[in-house]
């Protein structure tokens, strides 16, 4: 089911690569935290399935706009992710919760349960790292938006912010000290809201 749902995001977005490698690392961080968080299988593959498809709506608008605004996303994005699981047979009720997860995965103010914060952290995560974003600010932005038990110390095992994790993640290292002076950034470390201001909907 999720192998299927993988390859039809990947038709969809044809050769765009970028997209392509971001909904997958988006999966990958929504798989991780949705088992840490002991999600039943079913509703796993949900937050799975939502995580590939997330970004859709950003190919449909760029056609039709030639750019893309955060709403544009949310407003185009469930037809298109509708279309792409009801190819594939997946339960409407599915496809109805992912749609809208899709419809609000840049509005943090919209919703607490579980698999929607799942959605919007693990896209947190890839943000921040393919957007180089400043330490400080990824350190605020997860301290605001982050919900469930492990997106935070997962957060501060990524980016080595100590202050973020907690001895009881798995893979909790606090000899990795050193890594963290690699990390090089392209923006301003004097905005710690940068992550935010670039990512979500007013
Ligand atoms: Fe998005
Ligand atoms: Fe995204």
């Amino acid at each position: 089911m999720i192998g299927n749902v993988t390859l039809g995001m990947i038709e969809f977005f044809g050769n765009d690569r970028r997209r392509i490698a971001h909904a997958l690392k988006v999966y990958a961080y929504a798989v991780t935290i949705a088992e840490l968080e002991g999600l039943s299988p079913e509703k796993r593959d949900m937050t799975a399935m939502a995580a590939l498809l997330h970004d859709v709506g950003v190919r449909i608008a760029e056609e039709k706009y030639g750019s893309c605004t955060f709403r544009q996303q949310e407003e185009m994005g469930p037809a298109a992710a509708a279309e792409i699981l009801s190819a594939r047979n997946i339960a409407p009720a599915f496809i109805d919760r992912i749609k809208f997860l899709i419809a609000h995965h840049h509005s943090p103010q919209a919703g607490e349960d579980i698999d929607f914060r799942i959605l919007l952290e693990a896209d947190f995560l890839v943000n921040f790292e393919e957007e180089d974003i400043p330490l400080t600010s990824v350190e605020l932005t997860a301290q605001k938006h982050f919900r469930t038990k492990s997106g935070l110390p997962y957060c501060g095992l990524c980016f080595l912010l100590h202050s973020l994790q907690q001895p009881h993640l798995p893979g909790y290292n606090k000899g990795r000290k050193g890594r963290r002076t690699h990390i090089r950034h392209r923006h301003s470390e004097k905005d710690p809201l940068y992550a935010e201001k670039h990512w979500q909907n007013d």
